[in-house]
Formats: structure tokens, sequence, C-alpha cells
């Protein structure tokens, strides 16, 4: 069965083909332009969406040598995430698939980032997660703990009460004048930080033993540079790499401390680490530490599949439809994760 699917939740457009459980193609166009606004700015990224989709779709099936005809299956993200920019996606998909009268799968955006960790090309004998698994999906909007028991069945064990992941990793970066996207910017200069000394960012605790918050952290942080320094634009550059050590210690040790605590109290025997933030190599390092541990297996995608991907909508639609679920073109985009409805619902 050959799948298109397609992305646009936020500000890279995607469009991969995969066959089956097989990815054959995964285009990303991310839109670099938001750099010059400090964050994503909705109506530019609907609007770069818009140009890019169509010859995205087609440069796709050229390298595959297919026709749209030849496409089984249409899917692409139906939320959560920038609603201008999933309309573009979801109907240019529903208006696909209803003209070639082919099936047509939503996919929600977190779904997608929970099962990348099953992506591959071709068909190597990649580690796969085992049903149940503990599943951490860290991104820019969202940061949750997952029992991920079956394709239809996935139980939240915590959430972020306030920032994600993410979200924190871009804010502390434009805080201390690093530019969009954070992460990868905050990554690197920490690489750089060798000393083992770090400045100790207290991260707050929450009600339910699962739960994250990150907003006190990046108070925290924004209090430190307000004390060395009177004001960030006097930050020293030779000191934010200790600065940026310091903060995604904190992250990482807030993230693995639930992780250690949902490892202790479910038996499982995979845990899989997924979304942008797990391209994080201190994150990654640090969780297959603690999963060596526990003597259990650790899935993390490669760095394609992290960040935004239409491999991950194709293959999550793959898997629904083989489920049995049926959708109409009728569906509609949502803005925010739907509360504890983790799975798309059928319409
Ligand atoms: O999953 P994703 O691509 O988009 C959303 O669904 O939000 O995640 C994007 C987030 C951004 O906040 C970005 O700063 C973060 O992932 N990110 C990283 C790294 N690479 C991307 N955070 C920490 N370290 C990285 N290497
Ligand atoms: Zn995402």
């Amino acid at each position: 069965m050959n799948i298109l699917g397609i992305e646009t939740s936020c500000d890279e457009t995607s469009v991969a083909i995969l066959v089956n459980d097989e990815v054959k193609v995964n285009l990303v166009s991310s839109q670099d332009f938001h750099i010059n606004y400090g964050g994503v700015v909705p109506e530019l990224s609907s609007r770069a969406h818009l140009q890019i989709i169509i010859p995205l779709l087609r440069q796709a099936l050229e390298k595959l040598k297919l026709s749209i005809e030849e496409i089984d299956l249409i899917s692409a993200t139906a939320g959560p995430g920038l609603i201008g920019a999933l309309l573009v996606g979801l109907t240019f998909a529903k208006g696909l698939a209803f003209s070639l009268n082919k099936p047509f799968v939503p996919v929600d955006h977190i779904e997608g980032h929970i099962f990348s960790a099953f992506l591959q090309y071709g068909n190597s004998e990649l580690i796969k997660p085992n049903f149940p698994y503990l599943c951490l999906v860290v991104s820019g909007g969202h940061t949750l703990l997952l029992l991920v028991k079956s394709d239809l069945e996935i139980i939240k064990l915590g959430t972020t009460v306030d920032d994600a992941a993410g979200e924190a990793f871009d804010k502390v970066a434009k805080m201390i004048g690093l530019g969009y996207p954070g992460g990868p910017k905050i990554q690197s200069l920490a690489y750089n930080y060798t000393e083992s000394n770090l400045i100790s960012f207290p991260v707050s605790k929450t009600q339910n033993d699962y739960d994250f918050s990150f907003s006190g952290l990046k108070t925290a942080v924004l209090r430190y540079v307000l004390k060395e320094y009177g004001s960030r634009e006097k930050i020293k550059e030779e000191d934010k790499p200790k600065i940026a050590a310091s903060f995604q210690n904190a992250v990482v040790k807030a993230l693995t401390k639930n992780v250690e605590k949902a490892l202790s109290n479910y038996k499982v025997d995979s845990f899989a680490l997924v979304g942008g933030v797990a391209a994080n190599k201190f994150l990654r390092d640090e969780l297959a530490e603690l999963t060596k541990k526990y003597g259990i297996k650790f899935v993390v995608p490669s760095l394609e599949f992290c960040g935004d991907n239409g491999a991950m909508i194709a293959y999550r639609a793959w898997r629904l439809h083989l489920a049995g679920r049926k959708f109409n073109y009728e569906y509609n985009a949502y803005p925010s994760l739907k509360e504890n409805k983790l799975i798309v619902p059928e319409l």
C-alpha cells in the first residue's frame, strides 16, 4: 500500500510516501524566515505551507516515479498545531482524497510522534518498541509521559502544567540572545562547556508525580541573569555556554527523574523518546543510560524523524487503517490537544 503523509502543523511543511511501514521518501521544507521574528508567525507560516505543498508533493512522487493515482491512502495532521497552518495541509489532503476517491486518515500530531519510534527506511532490523511501552514526547508544544498499551490505547501518565520542554529551550535561548529555534543552539553552546561546575537552577515540583513544570526554571534563569549582569543584553559571551549547559542539565534531569519513576512503577520492556527535543544528545545519552540500568530497550528515532515530518503521519495513518478506523472527508482541524483523548476519534 502506498501511503501519503502530509504535515503542516507548525513551521515545517513535510510530504512523505511510505510503502506500508517502510519510508520511501520524506521531504521537509523548514520555514527559516521565522528567525527574523524570534518565533513562528502563524499567518506567514500558513502562506508558506500553501506555496510549497504542491511542489513538494510533485517532488516526492517524481522521486519514486509514482503518479498520484497510485497512492492508496492519504493522510494529514489534523491537530494540535497552528489552526491556519493545519488547515492548509488537512484541506489539501481531504480535497485530494475526495477527488481521487481514496481513503483519508486525519492524524493527531502527538500520535504521529509517539509512533515515530517505528520509522525506518527500507526494512532493516531496526530496534522497535514492544507494547506496552513507556513513551516520553518532548516537542515545542507538548511534554507528555505516556503508557502506550496498543495502537488504540494510550494512557497519559503526566504532562506539563505550564511550558513544554522545547518551549523552555526556545524561551531561554531567546532570553540569552541565541535566537530561534533555541534547542539546537542551547545544545551546541552547552557542548562547549566542559567544566563540571554548573549553576544550580531549581525545577518546580508538581502535584502529580509524573507531571512537569518548566516555567519556574525559565524564571530562575532570568533571575540569575539579572542578578549577575543587571540586564539580558549585558550577559558576557564567554558565560553563555555555562548558562546553556546548566539550563539544559536542569531540563534533562527533570525529564529523566519522571521517566525513572515511571520505569520503576510500570513493567515494560521498552522505552521510546520522541519529538523535536529527542534530538538533544545530552537527553538521549542520559535516557540511554537510565534504560540500561533497568535492562530495557531504548528506542529513539533517527534525527530526521525527531522533528516534525510527514513520515510519522503516514505511518500512524497506516496503523489506524489496519486497525479498521474509518474517517470521512468532513474531519476538521483542531488547535489543542484534546483533554484525555489521545486517539483521534472516528467520524
Ligand atoms: O516536534 P517538534 O519539531 O515541533 C513541535 O511539534 O513542536 O519540536 C520542536 C522543538 C523546538 O522547541 C526546538 O527548539 C526543539 O524541538 N529542539 C531541541 C533540539 N532540536 C530541536 N531541543 C533541544 N535540543 C535539541 N537538539
Ligand atoms: Zn512535533
